[in-house]
């Protein structure tokens, strides 16, 4: 499995994805404002993640901060770094775990007012490394819960997945590729039809080539093919990734995922998320509020870097959509199975497990 990132020596290395499967090359990122920008163009993406590498970019942060500042003071260098990470925070608007890994890390940097510099740079270092690990961790925890409950199907089963949610956008085996990993694992998996998630191809590019490196069936469909193959090719689940989850169970992921949601409550087919407790927003009553990404209208006029539009073409290119709780069967996170998402489930699911935000 490839690595995303790595941590190593007061610089972070981060896979550029951009270049996947052609390149495998790994940018050096020293300074808070590189992060950003990897953040910003997809070096670097997929929820966790993303929340992982601006943990880091925290760090780096702190560290041109110290050099550059003249005064020793911690107040003022805990406000610096506060600047520095709201401003990582705008890097990208829908994943929340980008906002959940700045929190906690200026949360951290907050409470060592009376520590010297030095003393914070070195509780930040460790926290976001504490950050890395933590999602290995959940990764795994997760995969068990969602191969637990479909592996009561009893059968190998055909999976039908949307962009990334895998080893590449998160610290280990990913999220609904996790639950496909521990599928496979058991003989549970007969077929996974990956979408190749347009304009930008991370089902194509990424999906298809993690899980090909697994030796996991796969089969590449175009977006519009997945009602048709729904329909022909007996497609048992669908399990995708989330980037933001409204505390009524409403989750944005990558756009097309609405659309899957349609399709499957059409076909009859259940539709599973599989997100970290990190992915929820319970700050957020419903879907309707969270902020879609919208992005560069090149990403739609172009294909493999030329235009195949007229250059002035109109072009809405929303990077993300919201699927309504009610076509969700179920969210499998690190902490148990939550059936039926709605206000209350999710609710009692936070409460039960004693789950703190
Ligand atoms: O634009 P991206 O590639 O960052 O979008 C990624 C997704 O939509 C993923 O499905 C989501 O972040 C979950 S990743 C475990």
């Amino acid at each position: 499995m490839m690595k995303t990132m790595e941590w190593k020596e007061q610089t972070l290395y981060l896979l550029d994805q951009t270049k996947l499967p052609e390149q495998v090359t790994y940018i050096a990122c020293k300074t808070w404002q590189e992060v950003y920008d990897a953040i910003a163009c997809l070096v670097v993406r997929g929820a966790p993640a993303i929340g992982i590498a601006a943990a880091y970019g925290v760090v780096l942060g702190a560290y041109t901060t110290y050099q550059e500042q003249q005064s020793n003071e911690s107040a003022v260098f805990i406000q610096a770094v506060c600047d520095i990470g709201k401003t990582l925070d705008r890097a990208r608007p829908t994943a929340v775990n980008l906002h959940w890994a700045i929190m906690r890390m200026l949360d951290c940097a907050v409470h060592q007012q009376d520590h010297t510099v030095d003393e914070i740079i070195k509780e930040l270092e460790k926290l976001a490394i504490q950050i890395h690990q933590e999602d290995v961790l959940l990764n795994k925890q997760l995969s068990m819960v969602g191969t637990q409950e479909l592996s009561k199907i009893g059968k190998p089963l055909t999976i039908l997945t949307h962009c990334n949610a895998g080893a590449l956008a998160t610290a280990a085996i990913g999220t609904a590729l996790g639950v496909i990993r521990g599928l496979h694992q058991k003989g549970f998996i007969h077929m996974v039809y990956a979408d190749e998630t347009r304009p930008l191809l991370q089902g194509a590019r990424l999906t298809v080539t993690e899980l090909m490196e697994d030796h996991i069936p796969v089969t590449l469909i175009t977006d519009n093919m997945a009602a048709w193959t729904m329909a022909q090719k007996k497609v048992d689940a669908v399990i995708v990734g989330a980037d933001r989850i409204a505390a009524n169970g409403d989750t944005a992921n990558k756009v097309g995922t609405y659309g899957l949601s349609l399709l499957a409550h059409y076909h009859h087919i259940p539709f599973y998320v599989a997100a970290p407790i990190s992915t929820f927003d319970r700050t957020i009553a419903t879907g309707k509020e969270i902020p879609i990404e919208e992005r560069a209208e090149d990403e739609v006029r172009c294909f493999n870097g030329n235009y195949c539009t007229p250059k002035q073409a109109l072009v809405f290119n929303p990077a993300f959509d919201v699927t309504p709780h009610e076509h969700i069967t179920g969210i499998f996170t690190e902490y148990g199975f939550i059936s039926k998402p709605d206000m209350i489930t999710v609710s009692s699911f936070f409460i039960e497990n004693n789950i703190k935000e």
